[in-house]
């Protein structure tokens, strides 16, 4: 009978560690929702004493989200340990990760600490944790690099101290498969207490291994995989959740395990993620990428059309990816625009139908056909997790080789109209001055990214944008066919969200008030 492998989701706290990447409270409960729907055994939802804006994430989905286990990463010590539990206690199932390095370059030079040391502080945090949980996990940061001998007597002493799942992390993606299965295999053969445990892995991909590297601890004992949404996290990123999860599943015949994740929510989930971190996948990625299931070749395309198995190893309708192409047009009602958008999966509250709906009439009259890709986006674009304080209302760009750019800007700010017109380099850069010029607030664009949400000139233009304001980042994305548009909508939407984050304070320190 196939095993089950449990699927541990570490997009909120690893990948959260993603550079540039900054989510609020409810972007995460967002995406927990997501994940709990997907139906992921474990979320990770953070690293509650890492910053109250964690610790807040954590209690937040802890008390929210149903179904899944709510873990929380925690240190050996005390007082981490009284901070994860703080967050949390609320959760139906709830989980204290804990973590302690143990290779010798880590103990040496960034502990300080002997074997033995390490050892005791691990005997007494997962002793720690066990009081206020049974579910205890316990994970020796840099295992890969671990000596086998000493890796043996950690994950001894942190089982017989009470943890329930130890977690093997190739921490700086050095291992490879053949070497990281065999620790794994050796691992499971020596250490004598192993069968009181889950084994888990955590692998990160700076050598772009990580899916293989889980997929032969799999083969060798392991029954846990940490995994991201899109691959993202520290450096290079974790172990693609999508990509173990779809790997496990069409090489079944091989491998002989099954998740329990509910794979048509594969598409979803990492649209969300793209969309709420601002990180956007490249078009070849596997399962989730715009080229992933796309057949350029006239042999390809040949072969597929007589038969679909010829070039396609997984059916795209797996992982929710419904292939029609010319859906709506201006004609289209709003009962059949609902019922798209319920066979897509999306289920509006009738406030946000509404304006779906006006949005989608907006968008018919300067577009011809409009995709179930359109859709997404004006839906994506229609659910605000932040209140808008600001609201762009018109724009109006006066551009050319020869002149300088003009623009000028009307924007609702708590419901009243301001009007504000600025130069710039360019349009974008005079509609940028312009918004600023509204909202009093001085901040330095990181990131601008310009993409085509389906082909043809008419197409959508999704821009997105991530600015910094005291040292903390923020995302806003802006759609429209009318690029200049989607791009003042995406810096008012990420000016939204540090407004919503740190509030008037933005205007005392910049003298306003
Ligand atoms: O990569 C790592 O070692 C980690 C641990 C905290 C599990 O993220
Ligand atoms: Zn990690």
């Amino acid at each position: 009978m196939a095993d089950k492998i449990y699927i541990f989701d570490t997009t909120l706290r690893d990948g959260e560690q993603s550079p540039g990447v900054s989510l609020n409270v409810h972007e995460k409960l967002e995406i927990a929702h997501q994940l709990a729907k997907m139906n992921v055994d474990i979320i990770e939802a953070g690293f509650p004493i890492a910053s109250p804006g964690d610790f807040e994430a954590v209690k937040a989905i802890a008390k929210e989200i149903k179904g899944p286990t709510i873990a929380a990463l925690a240190r050996v010590n005390k007082k981490d340990i009284d901070r994860a539990w703080e967050a949390l206690k609320y959760a139906k199932k709830p989980r204290i990760h804990t973590f302690i390095a143990t290779s010798e370059i880590h103990m040496k030079y960034k502990l300080r600490m002997t074997r033995e040391q390490v050892l005791e502080k691990i005997k007494e945090g997962v002793a720690y944790a066990k009081q206020y949980t049974d579910d205890v996990e316990f994970s020796p940061e840099d295992g890969a690099r671990t000596d086998l001998d000493f890796m043996c007597q950690v994950l001894e002493t942190a089982i017989d101290s009470g943890a329930t799942t130890v977690n093997i992390p190739d921490t700086v993606g050095y291992s490879t498969p053949e070497e990281f299965g065999n620790f794994i295999k050796n691992i499971k053969e020596r250490v004598p207490n192993i069968d009181k445990a889950i084994i888990s892995v955590h692998c990160h991909n700076d050598l772009g291994m990580a899916v293989a590297n889980s997929l032969s601890a799999l083969k060798n004992g392991a029954r846990q995989v940490e995994c991201a949404v899109n691959g993202i996290g520290e450096r290079a990123g974790n172990t693609a959740l999508e990509e173990i999860v779809m790997a496990i599943h069409t090489r079944k015949d091989f491998y002989d395990f099954y998740t329990d994740i509910k794979t048509e929510e594969i598409y979803r989930t990492s649209r969300l993620v793209q969309n709420l971190t601002g990180m956007s996948i490249q078009a070849n990625k596997a399962i989730v990428g715009k080229n992933a299931f796309a057949h350029e070749s006239g042999i390809h395309q040949d072969g597929v059309l007589k038969e679909r198995t010829t070039y396609e190893i997984m059916n795209p309708a797996m992982i929710g990816l419904v292939h029609n192409n010319l859906v709506l047009g201006k004609h289209s009602g709003r009962h059949a625009f609902k019922t798209r958008l319920v066979e897509l999966g999306f289920n509006l509250e009738e406030k946000e139908l509404d304006k779906a709906f006006q949005r989608f009439k907006e968008l018919a009259d300067r577009k011809k056909e409009i995709t179930d890709k359109d859709l997404e986006a004006i839906v994506e674009d229609e659910i605000k997790i932040v209140p808008e304080k600001y609201i762009l209302e018109h724009l109006h760009i006066s551009s050319g080789n020869r002149i300088v750019p003009t623009a000028t800007v009307g924007i609702r700010v708590d419901g009243k109209l301001v009007e504000e017109a600025a130069c710039g380099d360019g349009p974008v850069d005079a509609v940028f001055k312009a918004v600023e010029k509204v909202t009093n607030v001085k901040v330095t664009l990181q990131q601008y990214s310009l993409n085509a949400v389906t082909g043809g000139k008419d197409a959508i233009g999704e821009v997105i944008v991530k600015i910094e304001y005291n040292d903390k980042i923020y995302t806003g994305r802006g759609i429209s066919t009318d690029v200049i548009e989607a791009s003042a909508k995406a810096y008012v939407s990420a000016i939204n969200k540090l407004y919503y984050d740190q509030g008037d304070q933005i205007y005392q320190k910049e003298g306003i008030m």
